[in-house]
């Protein structure tokens, strides 16, 4: 029956089958009854047996027309799988990553996007770095295909993967007079001048929430938006605050005194985040299975 039987007429039994009539079958696959009724009748011939049988206006399908419509069934899912795995490799050759970062995250995800890319050529890649309150603008009115950032968002359904550590320390100038003492109580530290990042920032929701816990409220000094400022005015003995450690990565050891505070560091987790509502793209996934193959531990820092 190989020779004689094509795609087309296994199609349009497998619709009869599904929906119980000829009529059904012809409007669903946009075809004339006639057109139907003769690939039917061709498929029959070379099958060499009754697939079907009328009763009264229901189309019933006999045992060797079950078995068919069962095959068709088969064929057609690998087919759909086969035609998926292409979609699949296509899209990585080709197809786009929107990423969005929130601030602190601009200190690994440029360099990882950049081994993604380099794995993938064909793939455009682009990465927009900003603050939590624009990171979710943008995934409530789903810009972009994935968002990295320290606290998923509550107030939007969204999917999230822990991909990484991310502690929080406190740092102060090599040459402060806190950095060789040992376990330092957090009352202690509450009375130093506070370098703060802006309100909204996830760092500073997390150190804010440690504080509090303890009874405690920080004395701030000045409050900075970037990261880059607030390592200049501890270097210049303007106060101490606490960052993510990645935001040390390119600084050699010893630049930064990392104190010894009790109850830091705050341990907290980097996030690939997506909106629920968004179906995740091939690329995107990718990536995701990139990050997830990626160490987990933040920075050794010393
Ligand atoms: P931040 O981000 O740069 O806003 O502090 C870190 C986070 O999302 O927790």
């Amino acid at each position: 029956m190989r020779h004689h039987t094509t795609f087309r007429q296994l199609e349009i039994f497998e619709a009869i089958a599904r929906l119980g009539s000829f009529t059904r079958a012809a409007e669903n696959l946009y075809l004339t009854q006639p057109t139907v009724s003769m690939q039917m009748k061709k498929l029959t011939d070379a099958v060499g047996a009754p697939l079907v049988e009328q009763v009264g206006k229901k189309v019933l399908l006999t045992e060797d027309g079950r078995e068919l419509a069962q095959a068709s069934r088969e064929v057609f899912a690998i087919l759909d799988r086969y035609t998926m795995s292409v979609a699949q490799r296509r899209g990585l050759e080709k197809g786009t990553l929107k990423l969005m970062a929130i601030t602190t995250a601009s200190y690994f995800a440029p360099r990882l996007l950049g081994e993604f890319a380099k794995l993938h050529p064909g793939i455009d890649v682009s990465l927009r770095v900003t603050n939590r309150e624009q990171v979710l603008a943008s995934m409530a009115d789903n810009l972009d295909d994935l968002y990295l950032l320290g606290t998923p968002p509550e107030e939007i359904a969204v999917e999230a993967t822990p991909i990484m550590d991310n502690p929080i320390v406190v740092l102060a100038a090599p040459d402060h007079p806190l950095a060789r003492k040992k376990r330092i109580p957090l009352a202690r530290i509450a009375t130093e001048p506070w370098i703060m990042r802006e309100s909204g920032s996830g760092t500073r929701n997390a150190i804010e929430r440690l504080f509090l816990e303890h009874g405690l409220q920080l004395r701030p000094r000045l409050e900075l938006g970037s990261t880059e400022a607030i390592k200049q005015a501890i270097l210049a003995g303007l106060g101490i605050s606490a960052l993510s450690v990645h935001a040390l990565t390119l600084h050699p050891p010893g630049q930064f005194a990392v104190l010894d505070v009790a109850s830091f560091p705050i341990h907290r987790h980097w996030y690939a985040v997506h909106p629920s509502a968004r179906q995740i793209s091939v690329v995107a996934r990718a990536f995701l299975d990139f990050l997830l193959g990626q160490s987990r531990t933040a920075p050794r820092i010393t």
